[in-house]
């Protein structure tokens, strides 16, 4: 996730498309107010005990006047207080891609409540789910946390102590979730702590160094100093407008590693949408880390961590040598039965290929639409895709780092277009315009939503009243 911060896109966003989106926000604001008196009822209710009646702060980022709040959801499908039916693409911000509550993780889950949830005790799944993950994704070792955030700060952590070297890795523009290692970038050529990190009194550009991602030749000249324990990334940057990785970057990037003793990790949380076995899968890598949280379990919390057999001897040694005490690593919940359980049946029946073939296909008819549409109103933007996944960029050329994605994104050009989804019974991310494609997504979903981005960008550009 990442709040787009930016309303500084002068190049694609012409100021007469700005202000008919900021005329649009408010006749959405006010449209939402009217369709929703159960959901404002409920967040006064709420707002009783949680700040702004939400149990996580960011559910107020949707830029809706009041939060809207859910009845059910299933499938690709979310149901709110009103008695409103959405077609699903925002799908939990990854953590539901496959779908709300699919069918075999909700029986797994009942089946498994009945006998136990958490024993701080290996069950009779592990080796089971274990197997399933080093298949699915070619590493041989694994360990489970209960968040992605969780398991990238095991991961540094682990490379600190494996590597004896202070320093962490990222791109500028990165977001690997509650990981204070990650939150700097760059500033012109400076590396700086990103000002919006709360309650931060170290300065994180002293062990954390940030490059511009599709730039080998930076990455080694840091590198090169012998300081760095662990480059932290994603293939793709899709914390922001979506930035796709130049051929052979990654695979560079895992060469230049090798070459300065620094171990790497794939930080595969969203780019799981690739395909199956994720992008470390469809491009024959092999990092010495990979990370995979949010849909792992079926929208249950978990999420894993994976290793190369050298790493595992080299873990087996640290904590044989180790102090006595705790380590660091790992939480109480980590590796519970019941995420085992929602595990097994995610990765089994549930993230199939066929369901990846429907998924992409889907995303392919909605690039190709929105594409159509975005060539239709003349407007210079381009999309993007990532296997089941497809993104409007305000940019007529693709992306290739942080800044130029920085500085693509338009905070209300955005917020328009997904009050303006909302309010028509379609749910994207509130998060720059990421659109996900979930195994129940039907291609009735897809043209709607086609449709409605094209009404939306019609407006825009000043045809029809709003
Ligand atoms: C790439 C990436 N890694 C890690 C995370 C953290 O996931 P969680 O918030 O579930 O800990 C996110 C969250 O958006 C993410 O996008």
């Amino acid at each position: 996730m990442a709040r787009a911060t930016s309303n500084g896109n002068h190049m694609t966003i012409p100021p007469d498309i700005r202000q008919r989106a900021e005329a649009m926000i408010a006749a959405e604001r006010d449209a939402f107010a009217a369709r929703n008196p159960r959901s404002a009822a409920l967040a006064a209710e709420a707002g009783k005990h949680f700040p702004g009646g939400v149990p996580l702060h960011w559910m107020l980022d949707w830029e809706t006047p009041f939060p809207l709040f859910v009845t059910s959801a299933k499938g690709s499908h979310v149901t709110d207080a009103d008695g409103h039916v959405y077609a699903d693409f925002c799908l939990g911000d990854t953590g539901a891609m496959f779908g709300h509550s699919p069918e075999p993780v909700a029986r797994a889950i009942a089946a498994q409540v009945a006998h136990g949830m958490t024993t701080m005790l290996p069950s009779d799944l592990t080796a089971k789910v274990g197997a399933l993950l080093s298949s699915r994704f070619g590493l041989p070792f694994w360990q489970v946390t209960a968040t992605a955030s969780d398991a990238n700060r095991a991961v540094v952590r682990w490379a600190r102590a494996l590597t004896k070297r202070p320093k962490v890795l990222v791109f500028d523009g990165c977001y690997h979730g509650q990981v204070e290692d990650a939150f700097v970038k760059l500033d012109g050529d400076k590396v700086v702590m990103k000002t919006s990190l709360l309650g931060q009194v170290s300065d994180l550009a002293a062990t954390s160094v940030a490059a511009p991602f599709n730039d080998l030749t930076a990455v080694e000249a840091l590198l090169a100093k012998g300081d760095i324990a662990l480059i932290l990334t994603e293939p793709a940057l899709t914390n922001t407008a979506m930035v796709l990785p130049d051929k052979g970057f990654i695979e560079g990037l895992m060469a230049l590693a090798k070459k300065y003793g620094t171990l790497i990790c794939i930080d595969e949380t969203h780019t799981i949408s690739t395909g199956h076995g994720g992008y470390t899968r469809a491009h024959n890598l092999a990092p010495d880390f990979f990370v995979l949280g949010k849909p792992v379990a079926g929208g249950l919390p978990a999420a894993v961590f994976g290793f190369s057999a050298e790493i595992e001897a080299k873990m087996a040694h640290v904590l044989a040598t180790k102090v006595p005490g705790y380590s660091g690593i790992g939480t109480t919940l980590s590796g519970n039965m019941l995420a085992l359980a929602a595990m097994r049946a995610c990765l089994e029946e549930v993230m199939t290929e066929a369901a990846y073939a429907h998924m992409t296909s889907l995303a392919e008819m909605l690039a190709d639409g929105l594409r159509k549409a975005v060539a239709g109103h003349g407007l210079p933007w381009s999309v993007t895709q990532i296997g089941a996944r497809a993104e409007l960029v305000f940019s007529p050329v693709p992306l290739r780092n942080g800044k130029e994605a920085a500085a693509s994104m338009d905070a209300s050009v955005e917020r328009a277009l997904h009050l303006y989804l909302l309010n028509r019974n379609v749910l994207v991310t509130p998060f720059h315009n990421m659109t996900l494609i979930a195994p129940t997504t039907t291609q009735k979903d897809v043209s709607h939503l086609v449709k409605l981005f094209d009404e939306a960008m019609a407006l825009l550009c000043g045809k029809g009243e709003m």
